[in-house]
């Protein structure tokens, strides 16, 4: 699929955006490994947590799908069953590292794999440290997907990430329910907690003290209500549209503002953006707001260290800001960029500067020299929905029209984006063509 956008636009009205994907995965396993009934309300809609339903199903939890919420009926910490088949975690990292997790402690022998992008990304951070604790899991020889799980008894451990990361968090705190002891994980700089929100929510031993966390094992889990916020990750497109698209003025209800995801709200600031916060209240252990946005002018800014993990995924959209701030915005510390979906850093420097911006490749991060006068051009997504979305907003600010070829992969978490951009821009913003 290829999208058309043309410039200019105006964004104004009102929006909700669905459900944050990082907590729709992790509500489905903690409700997969729950005792009794667990309902998602508000659930992320994008391909990403289906994959990760479709993998619980196939691992025998009983789970039925709605519109608006899920309900999951779980037995336990050790309530799957050996499936039959290959489990296929689709472009979805969360769904393949938090499995594996929870998978090396089952008595069963499990295969997990994905896509070409998948397949291609590191899970060695993942595997290194589950086999410290004993784990059985064999990859192909660079530390790639597939992956084959022989689960058996776990042995508890204290850890620190080398890297920054949730994924890999979240996995061991899973593994660490299922081991013999107490285990410690020690982070490097502060990443999304959602699983330790949640995990507290339904009842496991965990503890958080500094950047230390502590899980014990032996603690039965039980089913909850689960009310999805907004995901601000999604937020950001339209925060950054209503900024830089003269005239805007949009609000995005019930946004998930989770601190250690709220990084882009304190960068965008920085630079300048007319944010206002209204109503923060908490849904569940999730703190949540409305975001009101005014259009107003951006200047550049430094961008590294520890706020890197709180707007990992905002990066390319941030870009896209700084094709518009006057002055210089260095982006340093983010070399993960490399491993996500696509090669972010490379996949936004190389499409943006196809539509003009003054944006130079850095080898853990980019440097813009705005404000830059964007022009249409035929863009790659490179098959990654967040660099497809970062050039539809980028399309907005440019003159003619920006074409963005296989722009499907926009369902991987977002699939009301297109939607969307037609409710605060108008009909004719952004068209679909075969
Ligand atoms: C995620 C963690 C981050 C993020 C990803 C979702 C999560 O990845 O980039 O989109 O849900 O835990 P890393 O753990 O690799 O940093």
């Amino acid at each position: 699929m290829r999208i058309a956008i043309c410039a200019p636009v105006k964004a104004a009205g009102s929006i909700t955006v669905s459900g944050d994907k990082s907590i729709s995965h992790r509500a489905l396993l903690v409700g997969a490994i729950a005792r009794g009934a667990t309902v998602i309300r508000g659930h992320s809609h994008g391909n990403d947590c289906r994959s990760t339903l479709t993998c619980l199903r196939q691992l025998g939890i009983d789970i039925k799908a709605y519109d608006d919420r899920i309900e999951i009926h779980g037995s336990g910490l050790h309530g799957f069953t050996e499936p039959a088949d290959i489990l296929d975690c689709g472009n979805s990292g969360t769904t393949m590292r938090l499995l594996t997790g929870v998978l090396s402690g089952q008595d069963m022998t499990t295969v997990l794999t994905g896509d070409v992008s998948l397949r291609s990304r590191p899970m060695n951070r993942v595997i290194e440290p589950l086999r410290a604790m004993d784990a059985c899991i064999w990859s192909r020889a660079n530390g790639r997907a597939p992956l084959s799980i022989r689960g058996r008894a776990l042995r508890a451990m204290d850890y620190t990430l080398p890297v920054a990361s949730a994924q890999v968090k979240s996995a061991l705190i899973f593994a660490g329910m299922l081991a013999n002891g107490t285990t410690t994980i020690k982070e490097p700089t502060m990443t999304r907690d959602h699983t330790e929100r949640m995990l507290l929510d339904f009842g496991a031993a965990l503890q958080r003290s500094g950047d230390v966390i502590s899980i014990a094992p032996g603690k039965d889990l039980h089913g909850q209500e689960v009310c999805v916020p907004g995901d601000i990750s999604s937020a950001a497109f339209f925060i950054i549209l209503a900024s830089i698209a003269p005239g805007s003025r949009i609000t995005i209800e019930n946004t998930g503002v989770n601190p250690t995801r709220a990084g882009i709200i304190d960068i965008l600031r920085s630079m300048g953006a007319d944010i206002t916060r209204k109503d923060q209240r908490y849904l569940g252990q999730e703190p949540v707001a409305d975001l009101v946005i005014m259009q107003h002018p951006l200047q550049g800014v430094d961008i590294n260290g520890a706020v890197i993990p709180r707007l990992i995924d905002e990066l390319p959209i941030i870009a896209v800001a700084a094709t518009q701030a006057h002055g210089t915005t260095r982006v340093q510390d983010a070399q993960e960029l490399r491993h996500k979906e696509t090669d972010r850093i490379r996949a936004i420097v190389l499409e943006l500067q196809k539509m003009g911006a003054k944006i130079t490749e850095q080898e853990d991060g980019f440097i813009v020299h705005g404000p830059c006068d964007l022009h249409g051009a035929t863009c790659s997504s490179h098959h990654d929905h967040r660099i497809a979305m970062a050039l539809a907003i980028a399309g907005t600010v440019a003159q003619g029209e920006t074409r963005i070829e296989n722009a499907e992969c926009i369902d991987i978490s977002f699939p009301e984006f297109i939607p969307l951009m037609k409710k605060v821009c108008g009909e004719d913003a952004i068209r679909i063509s075969a």
